[in-house]
């Protein structure tokens, strides 16, 4: 089962200012809040967490009836920067994104799971973006959509991207046209999850890449991906 949320900054003015609410972290969490340089990083840094936190005590609360202390649930981030869960051996994967104040997280009951989440403002990207970033099936799909509708399918394509090198735990560190990510048009900004397709380039990927499924929508001006290792419903 997959479960995700988003949180706004702005219904905390504490975390839009980059300061942890107060019973959030663990030692461990306040010692690394203190160590980031910027206050953009700390402020998407606290979101992020807050939501991750927020959407594991859910998940706990429905697989035992208990309500996890949210300093309990621990969120470190594994040696490529994939985060974990560490909560009382609770077999979770989780995949994060922070974008304009807000922060979007997905779980899935799996352990050591691939999942990928990613949050894109949507805006206008140039001809020049499409081309570097883009492989010539993604960009031919983009170039079939009319009118703004073509800002949300370019911004759809670079976050289905995102979501599949995350659930790689590659990140930027390849190439992003070694994944093709397929999404049909659409007419209207997709308010519920809708399917696209993912194809991987496996010999310029430095590793074998497992099926996987993945889905897009929007909610507000943003659009969401989420990319999850087959064989989950
Ligand atoms: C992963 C990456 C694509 C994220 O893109 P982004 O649009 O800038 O940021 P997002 O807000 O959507 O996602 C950030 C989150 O992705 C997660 N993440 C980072 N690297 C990841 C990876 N290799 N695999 C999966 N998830 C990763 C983290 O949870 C991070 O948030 P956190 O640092 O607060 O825990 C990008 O950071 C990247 O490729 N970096 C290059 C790899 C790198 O330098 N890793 C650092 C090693 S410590």
């Amino acid at each position: 089962m997959i479960h995700w949320l988003v949180q706004a900054a702005g219904a905390h003015p504490e975390l839009a200012d980059g300061v942890s609410l107060a019973g959030m972290l663990h030692a461990d969490e306040q010692t690394k809040l203190a160590a980031l340089k910027t206050e953009k990083r700390r402020q998407d840094w606290v979101l992020g967490r807050w939501t991750a936190k927020q959407l594991v005590q859910t998940v706990v609360q429905q697989q035992t009836g208990r309500v996890a202390a949210l300093p309990e649930i621990v969120v470190r981030n594994g040696r490529r920067g994939d985060p974990i869960i560490e909560y009382q051996g609770l077999a979770v994967s989780l995949s994060l994104s922070h974008a304009h104040g807000h922060a979007f997280c997905a779980v899935v009951e799996r352990p050591s799971w691939p999942i990928g989440a990613d949050m894109e403002w949507i805006e206008p990207r140039s001809a020049a973006f499409m081309a570097d970033y883009l492989t010539a099936a993604e960009q031919e799909r983009v170039s079939q959509a009319e009118g703004a509708m073509r800002d949300v399918l370019v911004t759809a394509v670079w976050s289905a991207k995102e979501a599949v090198l995350k659930a790689l735990h590659l990140g930027l560190t390849v190439d992003t046209r070694c994944v093709e990510c397929l999404i049909a048009p659409v007419a209207e900004r997709p308010s519920t999850w809708t399917p696209f397709t993912i194809g991987c380039d496996d010999g310029r990927l430095p590793q074998p890449v497992p099926p996987l499924s993945g889905w897009w929508r929007v909610w507000d001006n943003f659009v969401l991906t989420l990319v999850v290792g087959e064989e989950v419903e």
